[in-house]
């Protein structure tokens, strides 16, 4: 694959992250090694902040959503860029705080959240809890008894909408675990009640239905039902609105069929429609917030890995194996997510070989890359698996005692390492 996008460059043959070769990387920090461009962060936080936050001042939200990269560096980087932080369990939020992002700039998410975990995020102050169930709403209420809180609260909703991805990384559908269902006597009593609720305030409704997405339809879909909502919530109880959260989701490159839309694509008609809508029916138009998660890192980050073993499989397959796999990147084996890959030291020659990138790891269905197109590879290459910085770090185990790799980040021409390779002793600190 050509490698595409601001962050790269390719420079006497060999392939740049900014203006560090990636081979010197491989070297200086070692194997399995995600790499991430601090510019290419950036970037995206600013065509947020550009094309919805200042577009639509004092209508518009955005939260990162940290489950798809998380570590003290990453949230001091979306403080500094001006954007929230959705968390989504008590470590999220415990690293978050680590790195002094502040509690009210988090918004806490969860189709299970335990009772510590409330207990924790509304004695610290967190900015919001999305509700996601009625037991919730009990657990909340009686916490904020207990603690003299009023909570402010978005609730989820599961607004019946099928998104065209993969079924594990739908979430919007009737059947989903996440969110309230639409039924008429589930829906409307729980609103009420918070409504009614000396604990919490409520703050609005919230949907999420899907991830890599790249058509805006289920998005418009979605919001239509929940101005419905909206228009019912104020027809029952007179009140408005304030927010509206339509998640995350918006898909981004990871193959050459694949290509990433700008948030403007998405949000400009969402915004519209809020606008129209509510005018029609006299409404105030509730804000709209949005929880990117992959489209912030996904592209930013990529992973290094050494070559290994090459096994040329007469009329089958050829393997170029690489050290790491599913343990750094399960996505291919979770939900056959699709990559590419460059051999970073002759990324200036033709790639012609077709190949399976295969990992160390003792499953048959432990391949990060499928049919990738190389050039011909031999043990001690440097490959970059492109895109890799959504969800992998984030996913990554310790299956085979394979210890976590190094996360780099990389900042014009310095590179600094944000999390240190793990150690053998580190990987079993916690084993009796
Ligand atoms: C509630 C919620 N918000 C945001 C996201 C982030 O999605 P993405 O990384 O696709 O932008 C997710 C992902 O699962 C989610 O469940």
């Amino acid at each position: 694959m050509t490698p595409q996008g601001e962050m790269f460059d390719v420079k006497d043959g060999v392939l740049y992250i900014e203006d560090v070769s990636a081979v010197e990387l491989a070297e200086r920090f070692g194997t399995p090694l995600y790499v991430y461009s601090r510019g290419a962060i950036a970037a995206r936080c600013r065509e947020i902040r550009e094309d919805f936050l200042e577009r639509w001042p004092g209508r518009a939200a955005a939260a990162y959503a940290g489950k798809a990269f998380l570590t003290p560096e990453m949230a001091r980087i979306i403080e500094r860029e001006g954007l929230m932080l959705d968390v989504v369990s008590g470590g999220e939020f415990f690293t978050a705080l680590k790195a002094g992002f502040p509690a009210g700039r988090i918004k806490f998410h969860g189709n299970n959240k335990t009772k510590a975990e409330l207990e924790e995020a509304i004695g610290r102050g967190v900015g919001h809890i999305v509700v996601d169930g009625t037991d919730e709403l009990d657990l909340i209420e009686e916490i904020c008894g207990r603690l003299g809180k009023r909570q402010p609260a978005l609730f989820r909703i599961a607004p019946e909408v099928e998104a065209a991805t993969h079924d594990h990384i739908t979430t919007g559908k009737r059947d989903s675990k996440f969110g309230v269902p639409m039924d008429e006597h589930i829906l409307y009593p729980l609103i009420g009640r918070a409504i009614a609720s000396e604990s919490v305030i409520f703050e609005g409704l919230h949907f999420h239905i899907g991830s890599q997405l790249f058509d805006n339809a289920p998005y418009l879909e979605a919001m239509e039902r929940t101005l419905d909502v909206v228009l019912e919530i104020h027809r029952r109880f007179g009140s408005a609105v304030p927010m509206i959260a339509v998640g995350g989701g918006f898909g981004i490159r990871y193959t050459a069929g694949e290509e990433r839309r700008p948030y403007l694509y998405f949000l400009d008609p969402l915004m519209r429609q809020v606008e129209t809508f509510c005018a029609a029916h006299g409404l105030k138009a509730p804000a709209v917030g949005i929880e990117p998660g992959r489209s912030i890192v996904g592209e930013a980050g990529v992973t290094l890995y050494r070559a290994g073993a090459i096994k040329d499989i007469p009329g089958a397959v050829k393997y170029v194996s690489v050290d790491g796999g599913m343990s750094d990147n399960i996505r291919p084996a979770l939900y056959g997510a699709e990559y590419e890959a460059v051999i970073a030291n002759k990324a200036g020659q033709t790639a012609s070989d077709r190949v399976t990138v295969c990992g160390k790891l003792c499953e048959t269905g432990d391949r990060i890359v499928d049919g990738a197109l190389l050039a011909e590879a031999s043990r001690g290459d440097v490959l970059c698996v492109f895109a890799t910085g959504a969800y992998c770090y984030a996913m990554a185990s310790n299956y085979n005692k394979i210890p976590k790799a190094a996360v780099v980040l990389v900042d014009g021409a310095d590179a600094s390492v944000i999390v240190r390779r793990q150690s053998y002793e580190e990987m079993i600190a916690c084993e009796m």
